[in-house]
């Protein structure tokens, strides 16, 4: 049961974003109550608060998010001696914050991956197709491209790839047609704009559907979600201590299939091609998977929680070998 600061805490989390899967991620991203943790996608500090509760006088936590008003949220939230650090930037560079911040080595590493419920609902960033609202999507407002950007200067094959990668939207090559035509006539500077452009083409009871993959599809390249991860996991396991855990959640099955097959390689997965008689890649295991299939979450969360249902999550532990040279 939670106790009253921690359920107080939910409580306040929730109106920002309820976070999924918070017990189980904490129950397993925790080895030692007075460690050194990194919250590579704090948020609105959902999961930092369960995280504070379990921890102990002496604990350390290094929080990153690349959104500044993710930040705002989580500031000041801070847990009776227990040092919180919160640095703005892309989790890319978890790696270098971690030493910058002389936090090394780490006892575990959470990445909560995707967007908020409170960037989603706000419709002034353009991340959702319910409002009309300038076209930007991106977590961090310094990065270089808003997905307007990305509609009028990306070619229209390089469209219909995202669209159909990212969002797997089933004629993403027609949409990518669509959307080259309108962009000739005038920009698509709008959520709305291209609202329209989609819902022309589209019958009327696939709409919200489709809307929710183009949307993604946008968001994912603009923030290159997938690059992200990739930099994350190959910088993650060198500043994990032995026995130290890493901890994704994924809501996207590419992003998904990434980490589990990041967690495979790392885990000693022989790449010799087929029909080799001995080893001779040299493969060699640096961590151990403990999750052997990803943990999905409760049909009770996914009632409380409709947004948590893709939700995916796995977990390896840092063995004690030390890296090849
Ligand atoms: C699903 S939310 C995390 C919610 C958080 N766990 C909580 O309980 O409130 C994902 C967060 O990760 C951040 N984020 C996504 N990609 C990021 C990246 N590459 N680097 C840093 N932060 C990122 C987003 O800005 C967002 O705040």
């Amino acid at each position: 049961m939670a106790s009253v600061s921690q359920a107080q805490r939910l409580c306040h989390f929730r109106v920002y974003h309820s976070p999924v899967l918070a017990e189980t991620a904490i129950e397993w991203l925790v080895t030692r109550a007075d460690g050194r943790y990194l919250d590579g996608t704090v948020g609105g500090g959902g999961h930092l608060a369960v995280l504070l509760d379990v921890l102990e006088e002496g604990a350390e936590i290094l929080a990153i998010d690349r959104d500044p008003e993710a930040l705002k949220e989580t500031a000041g939230r801070i847990g009776d001696g227990k040092r919180v650090v919160l640095r703005q930037g892309p989790f890319a560079d978890l790696a270098r914050f971690t030493e910058e911040e002389g936090m090394l080595p780490l006892d575990g590493i959470l990445l909560d991956l995707g967007v908020s419920s409170f960037q989603l609902d706000e419709p002034e960033r353009g991340f959702t197709y319910r409002a009309d609202a300038p076209l930007d999507m991106r977590m961090d407002p310094d990065l270089p491209m808003t997905a307007a950007d990305l509609i009028a200067d990306e070619s229209e094959e390089e469209l219909g790839r995202i669209l159909r990668e990212y969002g797997e939207v089933r004629d993403a090559r027609g949409l990518a047609r669509r959307i080259v035509k309108t962009r000739m006539e005038a920009p698509l500077e709008r959520s709305g704009d291209l609202r329209r452009v989609v819902e022309a083409g589209t019958p009327p009871h696939r709409h919200m559907k489709v809307l929710s993959q183009v949307f993604q599809a946008l968001r994912i390249a603009v923030n290159d979600e997938l690059g992200q991860l990739e930099q994350a996991l190959a910088g993650s396991i060198d500043v994990l201590r032995p026995g130290g855990r890493l901890v994704v959640i994924a809501y996207h099955s590419l992003e998904d299939r990434i980490v589990k097959e990041f967690f495979r390689m790392q885990a000693g997965a022989c790449t010799c091609p087929p029909g080799f008689p001995v080893c001779a890649c040299g493969a060699e295991a640096l961590v151990e998977v403990l999750t052997r299939k990803a943990v999905k979450v409760s049909q009770e969360e996914i009632s409380r929680n409709p947004r948590a249902r893709s939700a995916r999550l796995r977990v390896a532990e840092r063995l004690a070998r030390e890296r090849a040279e």
